[in-house]
């Protein structure tokens, strides 16, 4: 008879226990989110993780019916590793999303595992064209380079800048930076004499400036990964590339916010095209950079925060709109055409490509209260992805 009562004590124990615990985990809503927090990528994952969290901070960690748990993992930027973070997320802690994605090897690397698990993959910082081709279940909130490029295209030729050589890190990014450059300049009627390429592990700038110079073009143009503009303008302006008339343009990441402050007065007047900037004068995007700021001892947020906070809204924005019912297929389709006004300006989700369209303003870099920033002074409306248009 005791017995009797302990066994039918304990089964309705854990009956308890594990149906507290499923319903504990039905009113979860779990985002994996993949960043390199340490390496050479770190800076990417720091103001990630801290835009993620602010969004949260200032949004609630409950939405409809849901608690919101962020999960983060530091892949080091090694894409072996983000895959197999990704596959324990899905396998193990069963997240409704994964996100994040440092640099475009990591975001591939994860494509299949998305498409398999059928878990929305919101890539919030790699801008290789093809990335969304990758797998249905990618939406980016970032930025294609091909996207940034173009609009730097455009603006030199009418500049006085005619001939171009180009520098970039040698892989997926950079050969976009490249390519998309490089073909609308020429459409231009500019001329590109030699593009190089330097690795993107730990390159070393110095022989390939010093080719530059015997070049002498009028403008090179530069792709490095966010965290490794401060390498390029340091070597660009010891080697006297600039009094030797030769002007320093590129993709905004060279002049990237984290670190164009520490880059001293040798930056000033360097134009790039990009699709923010921290001096972007909207309420919108002051009342962000003064928060994050407040939030993380000064840190200014660059255009990495704001992919990240950018890709939290659309995550959101989707458990809203699917009630907290949403698996990966209701979810994706609430994130594809989503419309709403970023930091960085007007944004939307292409519903087709599930890429980000938006405005690529011309920046230079200006003094404003003591400190160096990228002024905007002209845009281009309502971009979409030309590698797209293929
Ligand atoms: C990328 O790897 O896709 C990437 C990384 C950093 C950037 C831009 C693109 O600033």
């Amino acid at each position: 008879m005791q017995k009797r009562v302990f066994l039918h004590t304990t089964v309705l124990a854990l009956t308890a226990f594990f149906g507290a615990n499923s319903v504990a985990q039905d009113n979860k809503f779990k985002i994996g989110l993949i960043l390199p927090m340490t390496g050479q990528q770190a800076t990417t994952g720091r103001q990630i993780e801290a835009a993620a969290r602010l969004y949260m901070a200032q949004n609630g960690d409950s939405v409809a019916g849901k608690k919101i748990e962020l999960i983060v993992k530091d892949d080091t930027s090694i894409p072996d590793v983000t895959k197999r973070l990704a596959q324990e997320l899905v396998v193990n802690d069963k997240v409704n999303v994964l996100a994040g994605f440092g640099i475009t090897p990591s975001a591939l690397a994860t494509a299949p595992i998305a498409t398999q698990s059928k878990t929305p993959e919101v890539v919030m910082a790699a801008a290789t064209s093809s990335i969304t081709q990758a797998s249905p279940y990618i939406v980016r909130t970032s930025f294609t380079l091909p996207q940034a490029a173009v609009g730097m295209a455009d603006w030199a030729p009418k500049n006085g800048i005619k001939k171009v050589v180009t520098l970039v890190s040698d892989y997926g990014p950079g050969l976009d930076a490249e390519k998309y450059f490089k073909d609308r300049f020429l459409f231009n009627g500019g001329q590109v004499p030699e593009s190089l390429r330097v690795p993107m592990r730990n390159p070393d700038f110095a022989p390939f400036l010093q080719k530059v110079r015997d070049l002498k073009p009028d403008a090179l143009f530069v792709f490095v990964p966010s965290g490794a503009g401060a390498a390029v303008m340091k070597q660009f302006l010891e080697r006297g590339m600039d009094k030797a008339g030769i002007r320093l343009i590129g993709t905004g990441d060279v002049t990237d916010d984290d670190q164009l402050n520490d880059m001293g007065d040798g930056a000033l007047g360097v134009v790039t095209s990009h699709h923010y900037s921290a001096a972007h004068p909207s309420p919108v995007n002051k009342k962000f950079v003064e928060a994050f700021e407040k939030a993380n001892k000064g840190l200014r947020p660059n255009f990495m925060a704001v992919g990240g906070y950018d890709g939290m809204r659309v995550i959101y924005e989707a458990l809203k709109a699917t009630k907290g019912q949403g698996g990966g297929d209701a979810l994706l389709a609430a994130m594809k055409g989503q419309i709403f006004e970023s930091p960085r300006g007007p944004m939307f989700i292409d519903a087709q490509t599930r890429d980000v369209v938006q405005n690529i303003y011309l920046r230079k870099v200006e003094k404003q209260n003591g400190q160096l920033y990228n002024v905007e002074f002209d845009v281009i409306k309502d971009v979409k992805d030309p590698g797209k248009n293929k």
